[in-house]
């Protein structure tokens, strides 16, 4: 990285960079929980996962909410799944998207391990992540089983967005990522959606399941559903950045990619090292003259 894209990002100098955004865009004001929440059957929430403060920075000129999702683990760090997360993980990145966002709701997932044993290590690990990232609330996987912990953190004071339907950190009791499609499951999630709504969750991600139960969900609960791979039965998406600009070969089909990232840069990659062996880079433009005089 050069050293003009190292400097610290600042909300003055990301207001004075035309290249930050939209000429003219206007500054909304920070997103805040009971703003998330009343935008339940309103216009959709816009929600991406971002782990980095150049895309924060970036996704926060748009987005409603940004989560630094424990799918870092998996995209970031090349971990075979979510499960070797840790909290640690979680703060750096927290601390870089907080840093890289002025606009949406940053909500920080809390890894395995973290939040199961007893409210009181949730509410511990959970507060050492908003006191030393600055975020807002924490997202949390579970339903039925989770929301006595959900209840101990909401009235502690962190905000808490469920996360029900297919729980990546999960997988293993599971027996992998599996889609709830049979509808012999589907009551036992809209029992899950229910519980961490009466339980105080401000919002709930609906991960992989069939439109009629995303649909159900919606309608039985008030607070704003966030779906992947859930349909447009929600009142919100969300996606992983990486996933939907084309940054991995192969993703889901809940996926739409809006870009093409990777092909981008194995491109640019490619021609610099081209030029760097013909010795076509660097060019008289790229180097220093001595100072005259
Ligand atoms: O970890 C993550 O990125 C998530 C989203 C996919 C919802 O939980």
């Amino acid at each position: 990285m050069s050293t003009t894209t190292t400097s610290t990002i600042s909300k003055k100098s990301a207001a004075a960079d035309p290249g930050q955004g939209p000429e003219g865009a206007a500054k909304r004001r920070r997103m805040t929980v009971p703003g998330f929440t009343a935008r339940k059957g309103a216009e959709p929430l816009v929600c991406l996962t971002a782990y980095t403060a150049h895309v924060a920075r970036i996704c926060d000129r748009h987005a409603d909410l940004l989560l630094v999702g424990d799918s870092l683990g998996m995209v970031i760090h090349g971990l075979p799944n979510t499960l070797g997360v840790t909290l640690e993980h979680m703060i750096m990145h927290g601390q870089a998207v907080v840093r890289g966002a002025d606009q949406a709701l940053v909500v920080v997932d809390m890894p395995f391990g973290s939040f199961e044993e007893s409210p009181e290590v949730a509410f511990r690990n959970a507060s050492r992540v908003v006191k030393e990232t600055g975020c807002t609330a924490i997202k949390l996987e579970g339903g039925v089983e989770m929301a006595p912990t959900i209840r101990y953190l909401a009235r502690r004071g962190i905000p808490v967005m469920a996360h029900i339907g297919l729980m990546p950190q999960a997988m293993n009791t599971a027996g992998g990522f599996r889609a709830v499609r049979d509808e012999a499951l589907w009551d036992a999630v809209i029992a899950d959606a229910q519980a961490v709504e009466a339980a105080g969750a401000f919002s709930v991600v609906i991960e992989g399941v069939a439109e009629p139960l995303a649909a159900r969900i919606t309608e039985a609960v008030s607070i704003p559903t966030i779906g992947i791979g859930a349909s447009a039965k929600c009142d919100g998406q969300i996606l992983v950045f990486e996933d939907m600009v084309g940054l991995f070969p192969r993703v889901p089909t809940f996926v739409k990619r809006y870009g093409a990232m990777e092909a981008m840069m194995d491109d640019a990659v490619s021609r610099y090292a081209a030029e760097v062996r013909s010795r076509a880079f660097p060019g008289e433009e790229h180097t220093y003259k001595p100072k005259a005089g």
